[in-house]
């Protein structure tokens, strides 16, 4: 028998006191801090952050889209020297009107026409300003590049396009600003990091990396907020994409919201002194049905994230009581229901045995198709069998072959149990792999 060490046991919301107990030597063996559902506690003091008059904000990729939006709000709260840096300076469509107005509002606003993951040309840049304009005592880091594909159709030089302006830019204005009086470090990060998105590998990757370095300066002691923003309404790349914005806002279940909105966040999320926050309005109902990750314990807290609908459990159910006949048209109406939320069809309208390639499902789509699918019947359905020909009836015979296994594998376990036989080729797993699509098929 294994007996613990001598030890004390405190809740998280009784951390103050623990420390106070080890500070004052009062107690025996370990201090053990154990969560609890309701415990509340402070994070941590507030940090007191005001936007100077008397200092410049530096904005990368702040020619335009949610970069300005960020200019913008800096200015409405009182900035005065603005520096705003892009690979196209004043080429960039609206530049000399969006210019106007920050000048018209009151701010003296230098463009830069330079690549934030050149050191040197940074180091340039950084320069002129030290010369030009008031102390840099603010970076905003919102140059982005976007290239979304499937992991199998990317490669060095398209990691290397997502990865350069986010990461080598972080990593140069980190590295060159050491020695300004910097007391606002913004990092422009996406609420994807939190959620993962299909198509965005190298995207989220590269706003992790942004995350993990502002959490290196904030244990260096250094100003930093990496904000993981959701999907914005109005401003930037998807601003000007409708349809990848309902895509990703459909495939992630967040709500695209305005700018401003998202902005006026700011203070608070500065205040709170945390290196890394995400600011997203989530639709979670509709977000659990999309993502498994969701019932991870990260997001146990949130509301009836960890458990199936009560809509979902009754499908299980009833799939398992009904004949195969009529598991297959069950089967086929939750396909074409999920089919059509994506391809956004009314499900009605669907021919169940066209191709969905046919009826417009990329393969993106068909990563979020299977997403759903795996989530609503607790099963896993490798991405190759949504490959071309593939039709919301032959999607049902797989799913019905793949419970069928499930359900047979179930029986041999319990009647193995029942006798006492250990077999490990049985597999315990409560979801079941479909198996890849057969030429047959
Ligand atoms: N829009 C959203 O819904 C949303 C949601 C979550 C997070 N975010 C984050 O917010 C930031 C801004 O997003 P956005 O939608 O406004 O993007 P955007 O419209 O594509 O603007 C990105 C800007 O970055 C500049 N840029 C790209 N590479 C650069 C480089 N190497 N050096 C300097 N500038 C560079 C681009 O100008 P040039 O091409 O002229 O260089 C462009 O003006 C990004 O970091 C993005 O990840 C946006």
């Amino acid at each position: 028998m294994i007996r613990p060490l001598a030890h004390c046991t405190f809740r998280y919301s009784e951390f103050g006191e623990a420390f106070r107990l080890m500070q004052a030597s009062g107690h025996i063996g370990k201090l053990v801090l154990v969560p609890d559902r309701d415990d509340v506690f402070p994070v941590r003091a507030p940090t007191n952050f005001a936007v100077r008059a008397d200092a410049t904000y530096l904005i990368t990729g702040g020619i335009e889209g949610f970069g300005f939006e960020a200019a913008r709000w800096l200015v409405a709260q009182g900035a005065r020297a603005i520096a705003l840096l892009g690979r196209r300076g004043w080429e960039t469509p609206g530049c000399e009107m969006r210019i106007g107005e920050l000048t018209a509002a009151g701010a003296d606003v230098r463009v830069y026409r330079s690549d934030v993951a050149d050191r040197a040309l940074l180091a340039m840049v950084l320069a002129e300003i030290r010369a030009g304009q008031p102390p840099l005592r603010g970076v905003v880091h919102a140059a982005a590049a976007i290239d979304d594909r499937l992991a199998a159709e990317i490669g060095p030089a398209e990691v290397d396009y997502v990865l350069r302006p986010k990461l080598a830019g972080a990593i140069a204005l980190d590295a060159l600003t050491r020695d300004d009086p910097i007391e606002l470090f913004l990092l422009f990060s996406s609420a994807t990091t939190l959620l993962g998105a299909p198509g965005q590998g190298a995207y989220v990757a590269a706003n992790r990396a942004l995350e993990a370095l502002a959490r290196r300066r904030h244990a260096e002691g250094r100003p930093a907020l990496a904000v993981g923003w959701g999907p914005i309404k109005d401003a930037g790349y998807l601003a000007q994409r409708p349809a990848m914005r309902e895509a990703l806002a459909r495939r992630l279940g967040a709500v695209p919201i305005p700018a401003s909105q998202a902005l006026a966040a700011l203070p608070a999320m500065l205040a709170s002194g945390l290196p890394v926050v995400s600011f997203a309005a989530a639709n979670w109902g509709e977000a659990r049905r999309i993502l498994p990750v969701l019932g991870t314990p990260l997001f146990s807290e949130i509301d009836y994230n960890h458990r199936a609908s009560a809509t979902d459990e009754q499908l299980t159910e009833s799939l398992r009581s009904l004949d195969p006949e009529a598991v297959q048209t069950l089967l086929q109406k939750v396909v074409a229901e999920e089919a059509g939320r994506v391809l956004r069809l009314p499900p009605g309208d669907l021919d169940r045995t066209r191709p969905l390639s046919e009826l417009g499902m990329d393969s993106l789509m068909a990563v979020e198709l299977r997403l759903a699918l795996e989530s609503r019947l607790q099963i896993d359905l490798p991405l190759v069998s949504l490959v071309e020909g593939t039709s919301v009836a032959s999607i049902a015979v797989r799913l019905g072959n793949g419970l069928a296994a499930r359900t047979e594998g179930a029986e041999i376990e319990t009647l193995a149990a029942r006798h006492g036989v250990v077999n490990e080729a049985v597999g315990a797993t409560a979801r079941t792999v479909v198996a890849p699509k057969t030429a047959a098929e």
